[in-house]
């Protein structure tokens, strides 16, 4: 008995666990409940009652081998299995979101290409702004609504040595700065984020974007400004859009416009985006004070040009058909993922 005992010991330190599949074998071979150590135990009975202790004690070390060679062999095996042979590479890698440009980041980009193959540079200014690009370079009266609390984020008082700070209401202020570091012939825009002092709902907002646009040579003319802007909303828009001119008022041009685009959304047939008129106000424009001119230190005896400035959300929506402003700035990714294929 002992010596069967010893053979099995053997058997078992040779072996070779290297699988899953040999674990298992070995395991029913040695340690299942019809296994050689089992049967080995039933044996016990016929041993002699005097070496019983010692061929028990033998029998015990023989099981104690065995499981622990079955543990750690079928560990190993295991774990090998999982780091290489149990790899499916045909499984589907994890998902990974792909993120997406927001809607007003493609329409931005889109108005940038549009003027850029006509000749328009990009520039662009602080958001925190004084009181001089702001307004008053810009020809606005003392006493213009649009300095009032009301309508402007004031952040600093002005006095003493203190400059007034405010963020900027509109992009108009990047003009000034063009113009006092530039000679024409200017054409540029600039893209940025404007802020009013405005109560938030879909339809107004306290932050919003614009792009303003700047062309000052010699001979510009309102027909330059009428065409550009034609061309603009054909690109933006399609063939088939119209413009029309308003007249309007702003102190920095001299005259001024508000300009409609023909209703996308309706094909100019009225929807309640367009209140039944068949068009949209999309930008303001005008040919440059000549006031504007002189406080940047452009000779308006010799240069004339024209401006504008329109909304970027507001051409978004156009765009897109979104009518809520507020989705814009919400970042719920429900809105956010459907702009995904870009423009
Ligand atoms: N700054 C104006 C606004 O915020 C828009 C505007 C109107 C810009 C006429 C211009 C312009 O450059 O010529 O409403």
């Amino acid at each position: 008995m002992k010596q069967r005992i010893e053979e099995v010991l053997e058997e078992i330190k040779e072996f070779e666990i290297s699988g899953l599949e040999k674990a298992e074998e070995f395991r029913i071979k040695y340690l299942s409940s019809k296994g050689l150590i089992k049967q080995l135990f039933t044996q016990l009975r016929d041993v002699p009652n005097e070496q019983k202790r010692e061929v028990g004690q033998l029998l015990n070390g023989l099981r104690e081998q065995a499981q622990t060679k079955y543990d750690t062999e079928k560990g190993n095996a295991e774990f090998s299995e999982d780091a290489d042979g149990g790899m499916d590479l045909s499984r589907p890698g994890d998902k990974i979101a792909v993120g997406s440009r927001h809607p007003l980041s493609l329409v931005r980009a889109e108005i940038i290409e549009i003027f850029n193959r006509i000749g328009f540079t990009v520039s662009e200014g602080p958001e925190i702004e004084d009181d001089w690009h702001n307004f008053s370079a810009l020809n606005f009266p003392p006493e213009h609504p649009a300095r009032d609390m009301q309508d402007t984020f004031f952040i600093q008082k002005g006095g003493e040595g203190q400059e007034e700070l405010a963020l900027r209401t509109h992009t108009s202020s990047v003009q000034v700065r063009v113009m006092e570091n530039s000679q024409p012939p200017i054409r540029t825009i600039s893209p940025g984020r404007v802020y009013r002092n405005e109560a938030i709902s879909a339809r107004a907002h306290c932050f919003f974007h614009q792009v303003e646009g700047l062309y000052i040579d010699k001979g510009v003319s309102f027909a330059d400004l009428k065409q550009t802007l034609l061309h603009f909303a054909k690109e933006m828009f399609g063939e088939k859009a119209q413009i029309r001119l308003r007249p309007s008022y702003f102190p920095f041009t001299e005259p001024s416009a508000e300009v409609d685009v023909s209703c996308t959304i309706c094909n100019s047939k009225g929807c309640n985006v367009c209140k039944y008129t068949g068009w949209l106000e999309i930008l303001g424009c005008g040919m440059v004070d000549p006031n504007v001119l002189e406080a940047s230190n452009i000779d308006s005896q010799e240069y004339s040009g024209f401006a504008f400035g329109m909304g970027v959300e507001r051409i978004a929506q156009l765009k897109f058909k979104v009518n809520d402003l507020r989705l814009y700035s919400e970042n719920d990714v429900r809105f956010l993922n459907q702009f995904k294929s870009g423009i």
